[in-house]
């Protein structure tokens, strides 16, 4: 009889397992595929982050190098380098996973894994169906990519995420429908490799759902990355062709655009993964999204069943579901854990990079609060010239009367590592003028999240 056994082996899944193991549970693991790791090891953030990395490196070489005084002969893209490399970075990770798996005594059955009632997990592999006894289960089976009616992928040229990590060439050209986490990350990567990129997106600005000055910016700087924006155009059907694939969308006025490419990716967003689970064995229930219906403490409707991650609601990102996995590790054992969700980071890896924590402008308006706003450009620091380094701003958003900060969005290089200033300053519930008054190192970007500080309090900037 385990204490804990674990569906899926993603960020929430094997964090859980490892939380469950160092609380001296008896903790086994379930994953279907042969590797570890989930979405985010095998076809998530760890390959996207890769082949961002090695695009990077070669839109650096073909447009910036010159000016640093490096000249290159002929720098040409092998691809099929890239690709292996960006497999050779998964399947150290993915064996890292099992690694730590081995370290904590966590005990892993590769199947999958689907109820028989409220305390037997059945695993189902080609070596036949093994039957596991536990006292609780946890979900953390994950997500998959989302589409529409007309825009199904054949995973040939009409592409999800996953394919698009693991193509055999540089498309010529590439339509991307959806403007968001994905079609911006992948379009990168690809506009910098030479394609040609068309991204369609049906609503009239980028990351609807971020703080209004990020879209409107970043915009820009892709557009200069060579990346072409359509707004406001529904998607109605994708057809492939043999090698070219054909996009039809409606624009604002109705009139249908003809998008013709060579791949099509569809990043229409993700939903949540629960097939094969059995969950109508043992009566849990999900939303009109697919999710998996939780309590605060994650627990599904059945007490000893609980779910973690993309297959829950909220955020459908990594750190996210690790939380949620030591958080539901620490309940079983008996601990009062706790998640502050307004703090969750979110990133994009765009060059440069996009960041967010806390609440937008247009939420805290919309809610009728009181704010002070102070953003500095990213142009305006040494540490930006120096480098070149020079797209992008830093927002901090704090209380009229209070001045605690309530939201930091920016967009700027190493944003990715600069917002975690933010995030623990607000843990704390910072004021501005906490922040604004902490010596911050010179030539750095972190000055400009000081400089926004400064903003936010209603003193004038030191540096512009
Ligand atoms: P998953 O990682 O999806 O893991 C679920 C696991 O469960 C899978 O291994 C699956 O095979 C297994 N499983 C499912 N059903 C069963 C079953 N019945 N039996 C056994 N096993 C089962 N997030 C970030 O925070 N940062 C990023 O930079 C980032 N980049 C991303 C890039 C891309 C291209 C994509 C697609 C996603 C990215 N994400 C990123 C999102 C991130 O990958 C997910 O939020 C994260 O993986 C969710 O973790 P999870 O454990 O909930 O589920
Ligand atoms: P997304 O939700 O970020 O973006 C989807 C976009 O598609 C939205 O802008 C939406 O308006 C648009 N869209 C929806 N239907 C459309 C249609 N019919 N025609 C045109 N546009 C349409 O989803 P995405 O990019 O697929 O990413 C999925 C998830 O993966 C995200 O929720 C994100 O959390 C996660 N992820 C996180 C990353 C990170 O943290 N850096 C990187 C990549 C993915």
């Amino acid at each position: 009889m385990y204490d804990v056994v674990v569906i899926g082996s993603g960020p929430g899944g094997y964090v859980s397992a490892i939380r469950c193991a160092q609380l001296g549970l008896k903790t086994a693991l379930v994953e279907k595929y042969a590797t570890l790791g989930g979405t985010c090891l095998n076809v998530g953030c760890i390959p996207s982050k890769a082949l961002l990395d090695s695009s990077e490196h070669f839109y650096n070489a073909t447009h910036h190098f010159a000016e640093h005084g490096i000249e290159v002969k002929e720098v040409k893209a092998n691809f099929r380098q890239m690709i292996q490399r960006k497999n050779d970075v998964v399947s150290q990770t993915c064996t890292g996973v099992k690694f730590l798996m081995d370290k904590n005594k966590i005990e892993v059955h590769h199947g999958t894994g689907s109820f028989i009632d409220a305390t037997t997990v059945a695993v189902t592999s080609d070596e036949g169906v093994k039957t596991l006894q536990t006292k609780n289960t946890i979900i953390a089976t994950g997500s998959k990519p989302n589409f529409f009616p007309g825009m199904e992928p054949d995973k040939k040229r009409i592409i999800t995420s996953t394919e698009a990590l693991s193509l055999s060439e540089i498309p010529k050209k590439m339509v991307i429908i959806g403007g968001g986490v994905i079609g911006l990350e992948l379009g990168s990567v690809y506009a910098r490799l030479g394609t040609e990129v068309e991204v369609v997106e049906n609503l009239p600005t980028l990351l609807g759902t971020m703080d209004g000055m990020i879209g409107k910016e970043l915009t820009k700087i892709l557009k200069k990355e060579g990346l072409k924006f359509y707004f406001d155009h529904q998607v109605q059907k994708v057809s492939n062709l043999g090698n070219q694939t054909v996009v039809v969308a409606l624009d604002k006025k109705g009139a249908e655009i003809i998008f013709e490419a060579d791949y099509c990716l569809v990043a229409v967003g993700r939903k949540a993964y629960t097939n094969g689970l059995g969950l109508d064995k043992v009566g849990i229930t999900t939303n009109a999204r697919g999710q998996v219906e939780v309590n605060d403490h994650l627990q599904t409707n059945v007490p000893n069943i609980y779910a973690v991650g993309d297959v829950v609601r909220g955020a459908m990102l990594a750190h996210k579901a690790e939380e949620e996995g030591v958080f539901v590790a620490e309940w079983i054992a008996g601990q009062k854990p706790h998640i502050n969700y307004n703090l969750i980071p979110g990133v994009i890896y765009t060059w440069p990079e996009v960041a967010s924590v806390g609440k937008t402008e247009e939420e805290l308006r919309a809610s009728g609060a009181e704010i002070n706003v102070g953003s500095f450009p990213i142009k305006a620091l040494g540490r930006a010239r120096a480098s070149m380094d020079t797209g992008g701003f830093i927002k901090i958003i704090s209380d009229k009367k209070t001045d605690e900060v309530l939201g930091v969005h920016m967009i700027s290089a190493r944003a990715a590592d600069l917002i975690m200033e933010a995030a623990v300053a607000m843990e704390y519930r910072a004021s501005a003028e906490d922040i604004a008054r902490i010596c911050h190192p010179h030539p750095t970007y972190s000055e400009a999240v000081k400089e926004a500080a400064l903003g936010a309090t209603g003193n004038r900037y030191l540096h512009s």
